[in-house]
């Protein structure tokens, strides 16, 4: 059964660690590849759903800095895959503005390209922005903004005063996106594996079994209506925040 949700309560921006897809494919006797394949069957549905939805920004962990350093067939295979799978089509159908975050010099040109392509060409949808997180680590970025801030302060164009937590967020690769209100993780582990973690301070966290190729509609409907029975105290207390 489809679990109820509330259109006036949909958080603004979602975050999912896509998670499982080695693990699925094991389960049904294929290479790693095949659930990798399949996966991105589930960033269609979900994406589309989310954006039916009315959720602002939605940010996939794609490829992770630490997944480099997984077999090189792995990687080339997900990289093949990443090419192939970007089409303008979904984005223009659901007026789905598409962008990037991670270390993406590190990508192959070829794949870049695709990419960049496909950020110009949606940059005028006005629906839901879709963000992949690609070669993306948060320990990588929180480093680049510091020496981002430091070199400003080195050349005089910026005061240590003015450093403060609003302006440290300005030089961080999210810095177009409100902070995530659901975290997402798939797969059964319980862990950030050093996504998001500036970003999700407060972010409420949601840990579920199913494995990423598996996770479609319901699943994210039930990650929603989980979601909505939360109270977000933000440290006050619960007569405050009512
Ligand atoms: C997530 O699935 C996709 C990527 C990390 C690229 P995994 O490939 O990590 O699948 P498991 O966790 O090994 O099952
Ligand atoms: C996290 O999954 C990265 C992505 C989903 C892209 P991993 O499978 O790489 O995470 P760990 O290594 O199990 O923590
Ligand atoms: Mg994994």
């Amino acid at each position: 059964m489809m679990p109820e949700i509330d259109l006036d309560y949909i958080p603004n921006h979602v975050a999912i660690i896509m998670d499982g897809n080695g693990r699925w494919a094991k389960q049904h006797g294929k290479e790693r590849s095949y659930g990798h394949q399949v996966g991105v069957e589930s960033v269609r549905v979900i994406a589309e759903e989310a954006a039916r939805l009315g959720v602002k920004f939605l940010t996939l962990y794609t490829f992770s800095t630490e997944n480099w350093n997984r077999p090189e067939e792995e990687v080339s295979a997900l990289m093949g895959l990443l090419m192939d799978s970007i089409e303008d089509e979904i984005f223009l159908k659901n007026n789905i503005s598409f962008r990037i975050i991670g270390d993406t010099t590190k990508l192959p040109a070829k794949v870049l390209e695709r990419l960049n392509s496909c950020i110009e060409s949606t940059a005028g949808n006005t629906g839901m922005c879709l963000v992949l997180a690609l070669s993306y680590s948060s320990r990588w970025e929180i480093t680049e903004a510091a020496t981002q801030i430091a070199k400003m302060v080195e050349q005089g164009k910026l005061s240590v005063d003015g450093i403060n937590e609003q302006t440290f967020a300005t030089y961080l690769s999210t810095n177009f996106m409100p902070d995530p209100d659901l975290l997402i993780r798939t797969g059964g582990e319980v862990r950030l594996s050093n996504y998001l973690l500036w970003q999700c301070a407060y972010s409420e966290l949601y840990f579920c079994d199913i494995f990423w190729p598996d996770f479609r509609k319901e699943a994210f409907y039930e990650a929603i209506h989980n979601y909505q029975k939360r109270e977000r105290r933000f440290g006050k207390i619960s007569e405050q925040v009512n």
